[in-house]
C-alpha cells in the first residue's frame, strides 16, 4: 500500500481539445494547461487528442518524428488510426489521425460548439472515443487513470468498466448542457455494444460509469444537483453524488499577464497601473471611438451562445447607448446573435463595436483596455473569461451563478447580480459605473481583483489529490 501510494501516479487525459492546438472554448485552455500544472515527481501526465484538419495543417513542424499506426475496430471494420505526437510544456500529446472520421472539416460542425446528435458526430467522437482507448493500451508509460472530459469521451468509461480494464476512470464535465445524445442503433453498430435504451446519452455514460466525476466549481457542483441546472441529467448526478466533486479550474498566469504580455500595447502592473488606460486609447482608436479615458469602456469576450447571456446584454443595448459609455464585444457563435450585434454595429458606429470571430491577440488588448468585463451568463461551470480580465484589472459585472459566484467577491474584486433578468443586470451595470467615478474607490477594486489568487497551482494541488484517492480506491 505504501509502496503505490509513494510511486508516481500515470494519468492519461482524453479531450476534445487542448490549447493552443485545437480551441473553442474554455475546455481548452484547462486541457492544455492542467497537466503542466501537476506535480512532475507525483505524476506522469499524457493528453491524448483528435489530429483535426489544422492542427495537420499547422503543427506538422512540431510533430516529434515519432510516428505510430494502430489499427482500430469501429463500425465492423478494421481502421487505421496514425498517432503523432508534439510535447507542450513537456507534456507529452498524442494526436490521433482519421482522415475517415476525425481530420476534416472543423472541431465542431455546429458553431456554437453543441452537439447535433447526428450520425457523422457520433461517427467522429465514437471512433475518438474507440481510438484512444486502443492507443492507452499500448501507451509506454500505462496510465492508471483514463481522465475523460466532457460528452466527446463521455463513452470511454462505460467501455472501460463493461470490457472490465483494469483502468481507474475520472470524468471532468465542463458543461452539462452538451451530452451527446445518439440512437442507440448507431452507437451499438459502430462500437460493438448491446444498449438496449432508444437512446444513448454519452455524457450520462460517463457519469454513471467514471469512479469519480468532477467538475469546474464547487458551486457549479451543487447546482447540477438541482432541476433547473441539471439539464435532465439532476436525479443520476444526485445518485453518484458522494463521488462528485467541484475544483475550481486555475489561470494560466504566464499567458495572462499584463506587466510581460507581448499582445498589448502597452504593459503594467499594480505598481503602475495608470498605464493600463493607454491601452484603452488604442482600443477607442483602433474602433474609431472617441478617445477619452474618462469615458468608462465596457467589454464582452465569449462564445455567442445561449448560456452567455447575450440576450440580456442585447435587451439593454439601446439603454446603454443613451449614456457617455462605449462597449467592445468580441466571439462567434449562433448567427441570430451575430446578426443583432451588426446591427448595433450599425446604429452605434462610433460607440458599439462586435467583432465576430475569434482573435487571440484582439482578446487580449480588450482584457487591458476595457474598464468593465460583462458576464451575464445564464449558468457558468467556471469561466475564464472574469478570472482573466481580473488579472488586468478590468472588474467584472456576473451573473451570481457557478464559477461566478466562486470567484468574484461582490464589491470587492467585481459585481454579481442574483436575479437573471436584464434589469438587474442593467442596475448593475449602472453601480459599477459609479464605482469607476470614484477613482480612489475603482483603484481599491482593481487592486483587489488583480490580487486575487487563480493560479492553477491550488487546483492541480486537488486533482492530485484526488488522483491518490481514486488510485487507491479509497472512497469506494
Ligand atoms: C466550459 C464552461 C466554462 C468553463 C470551461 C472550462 O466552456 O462553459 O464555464 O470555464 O468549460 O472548464
Amino acid at each position: 500500500w505504501l509502496m503505490s501510494k509513494n510511486s508516481k501516479i500515470n494519468i492519461a487525459f482524453i479531450a476534445a481539445e487542448c490549447a493552443p492546438l485545437a480551441k473553442v472554448g474554455g475546455l481548452a485552455d484547462v486541457i492544455g494547461s492542467l497537466p503542466s500544472a501537476l506535480p512532475k515527481d507525483k505524476t506522469n501526465v499524457v493528453v491524448i487528442i483528435p489530429a483535426y484538419e489544422t492542427i495537420l495543417k499547422e503543427w506538422t513542424k512540431k510533430f516529434t518524428k515519432k510516428v505510430e499506426r494502430i489499427k482500430v475496430k469501429f463500425n465492423s471494420s478494421i481502421k487505421t488510426a496514425i498517432i503523432h505526437q508534439v510535447i507542450i510544456n513537456s507534456v507529452p500529446i498524442y494526436l490521433i489521425e482519421n482522415k475517415e472520421y476525425l481530420s476534416t472539416g472543423p472541431i465542431y460542425p455546429r458553431p456554437d460548439a453543441s452537439s447535433s446528435g447526428s450520425e457523422e458526430e457520433a461517427k467522429r467522437f465514437l471512433f475518438f472515443s474507440q481510438a484512444a482507448l486502443d492507443l492507452v493500451q499500448k501507451l509506454e508509460i500505462q496510465p492508471q487513470i483514463i481522465h475523460c472530459h466532457d460528452w466527446h469521451t463521455g463513452i470511454i468509461p462505460y467501455l472501460i468498466k463493461s470490457r472490465k480494464l483494469s483502468f481507474k476512470t475520472i470524468l471532468t464535465i465542463h458543461n452539462l448542457a452538451y451530452q451527446g445524445v445518439y440512437l442507440a442503433s448507431i452507437v451499438n453498430r459502430l462500437l460493438e455494444v448491446n444498449f438496449s435504451t432508444k437512446l444513448v446519452n454519452c455524457l450520462q455514460q460517463g457519469i454513471l460509469n467514471a469512479d469519480y466525476v468532477t467538475t469546474v466549481s464547487p458551486s457549479y457542483a451543487q447546482e447540477i444537483l438541482t432541476p433547473e441546472f441539471g439539464r435532465g441529467l439532476s436525479p443520476i448526478l444526485q445518485k453518484i453524488k458522494d463521488h462528485l466533486v467541484g475544483i475550481l479550474n486555475g489561470l494560466d498566469l504566464n499567458a495572462y499577464n499584463p506587466a510581460n504580455d507581448p499582445l498589448i500595447a502597452v504593459n503594467y502592473s499594480l505598481s503602475n497601473l495608470r498605464l493600463k488606460s493607454r491601452n484603452k486609447l488604442f482600443l477607442q482608436n483602433k474602433f474609431s471611438f472617441e478617445q477619452s479615458v474618462e469615458i468608462p469602456l465596457l467589454a464582452m469576450i465569449c462564445r455567442l451562445t445561449p448560456q452567455k447571456g447575450v440576450v440580456l446584454l442585447r435587451d439593454i443595448v439601446p439603454r446603454l447607448m443613451e449614456q457617455n459609455l462605449q462597449i467592445v464585444i468580441l466571439g462567434t457563435g449562433l448567427p441570430s446573435y451575430e446578426s443583432v450585434l451588426k446591427l448595433f454595429n450599425r446604429r452605434y458606429p462610433r460607440r458599439f463595436h462586435a467583432e465576430i470571430g475569434f482573435n487571440n491577440r484582439l482578446a487580449h488588448q480588450i482584457y487591458a483596455g476595457s474598464d468593465i468585463f460583462l458576464m451575464p451568463s445564464r449558468f457558468e461551470p467556471c469561466g475564464l473569461g472574469q478570472m482573466i480580465a481580473m488579472r488586468y484589472g478590468t472588474i467584472p459585472v456576473a451573473h451570481a451563478v457557478g464559477g461566478l459566484k466562486d470567484t468574484i467577491r461582490d464589491g470587492k474584486n467585481g459585481f454579481l447580480f442574483k436575479n437573471y433578468q436584464a434589469e438587474d443586470f442593467y442596475q448593475l451595470i449602472e453601480r459599477s459605473i459609479s464605482f469607476y467615478r470614484q477613482s480612489e474607490k475603482w483603484l481599491q477594486i482593481q487592486r483587489m481583483a488583480m490580487q486575487s489568487d487563480f493560479s492553477w497551482r491550488r487546483s492541480a494541488r486537488e486533482y492530485l489529490k484526488l488522483y491518490q484517492l481514486v488510485k487507491l480506491d479509497k472512497f469506494c
